[in-house]
């Protein structure tokens, strides 16, 4: 049995994740803005919460799909974006689509996959959300929302949080892009890197290294490297959506529409005025900056300001059922990871994502049941006591 089918916990799958990936990436992923707080802060905030099960309730079996904007999914959790996958493994973005598939599960395709929208959307038909950044002319960022709609997408998630480009003091240090790779200039200090990570570096130099962004080389100018289609992204990405923005989208795009990124109770109130059908809580994953409070922190409080009828999506920090659980309790109608699924895949490809769906979707039912909940509906803020009150 592969040692990803062995783990037990999200924990096991980063840590060998970690085993497997060069520090380079690891380092990235772990520490994202700044000295890492926000990431740390993020998956503390639920240790603030502890649940408070009812008993003799008729529990069995547990139920826990949930149904989002008219389509049944078999869980209160999905897949969210991760841009430039290929790095972590080869197909990435292709992985966790099927792997989606299979456990019907929401699956968001990152604006700056390494795959294309129309590649990804085959596999997995029914699952794939479309999420947008905005690019420099309107007229590319019409033409992604184009072929999300032509592709059979039903549901665009513009990503809200970065207005400036990101930054990340693991990258300024050692100098390799997610998007272009490495250069001669940095090679030689991560040659050692790659030796003491020989699987990952042996899978990097059979496939031809770093994987070309396949969402954006349509954009780039015919015959591009994947260095030149690379820096093509980095120069015609840019992040800083206003409101504007939403309401422009809003009329472009006639599926349903989630506004990905805000924490403050009154942007997520003014986003569901611009016609968002649904605001995802996130801080990026602790990737936005390192000072900021945890994601969960403005759970009810969004919630308390949206009143309780629209739909509310959270990210960021989830590692086990039980933060599901909180997350639900305190008022999100349905959760995304980002991480647990980056470890999986990287520890283990399809096996490992496959692992870490499972894990968490085992430790759901398992807790939901202890708690004395059969269904979703049943997680009330009853079940959940400490910290936040608005
Ligand atoms: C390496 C990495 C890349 C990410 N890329 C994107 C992206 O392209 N688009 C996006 O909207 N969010 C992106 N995110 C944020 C995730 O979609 C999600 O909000 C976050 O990972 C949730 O936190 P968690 O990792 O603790 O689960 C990325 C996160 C990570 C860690």
């Amino acid at each position: 049995m592969a040692a990803v089918e062995r783990a037990v916990t999200i924990e096991d799958l980063r840590q060998l994740a970690l085993r497997r990936l060069p520090d380079f990436i690891s380092r990235y992923v772990e520490q994202a803005a700044g000295d890492g707080g926000g990431v740390k802060r993020n998956i503390a905030a639920f240790r603030q919460y502890q649940l408070v099960p009812r008993g003799l309730v008729e529990v069995t079996p547990v139920d826990t799909t949930t149904e989002l904007f008219g389509r049944k999914y078999a869980s209160l959790f999905g897949i969210s974006a991760v841009g430039t996958g290929g790095i972590y493994r080869r197909h990435f973005d292709e992985i966790l689509a099927e792997v989606a598939r299979e456990a019907n599960l929401p699956y968001i395709l990152s604006g700056s996959a390494s795959a294309s929208i129309e590649t990804v959307a085959r596999i997995a038909p029914e699952q794939t959300w479309f999420q947008l950044y905005g690019a420099k002319t309107d007229e590319l960022t019409d033409h992604m929302i184009g072929r999300a709609a032509d592709a059979g997408i039903k549901v665009l998630v513009l990503t809200v949080d970065y207005p400036i480009r990101p930054r990340s003091e693991v990258v300024e240090r050692t100098g390799v892009s997610a998007a272009a790779g490495p250069t001669l200039r940095n090679f030689p200090s991560l040659f050692l890197d790659a030796l003491r990570h020989p699987a990952w570096t042996a899978d990097y130099l059979r496939h031809g290294g770093i994987p070309k962004l396949e969402s954006w080389a349509p954009y780039a100018p015919p015959g591009s490297s994947t260095k030149e289609v690379a820096h093509f992204y980095v120069d015609n990405w840019v992040c800083n959506s206003t409101w504007r923005d939403v309401e422009r989208v809003r009329q472009l795009w006639k599926g349903a529409l989630v506004v990905k990124g805000l924490v403050h109770p009154d942007d997520a109130s003014r986003a569901v005025q611009a016609g968002a059908d649904a605001v995802t809580i996130s801080n990026h994953g602790g990737n936005k900056l390192d000072c900021m409070q945890g994601a969960l922190d403005s759970l009810v409080f969004v919630r308390k300001a949206i009143g309780p009828k629209v739909r509310l999506f959270f990210d960021g920090g989830i590692r086990r059922g039980s933060d599901l659980i909180v997350a639900k309790a305190l008022g999100a109608d349905h959760c995304f990871i980002g991480r647990a699924t980056i470890y999986g895949t990287a520890a283990g490809g399809r096996t490992g994502a496959k692992r870490a769906v499972d894990i968490l979707q085992n430790d759901l039912t398992y807790t939901m049941a202890m708690i004395g909940c059969r269904t979703n509906a049943d997680v009330t803020r009853e079940h959940v006591t400490g910290q936040a009150t608005p």
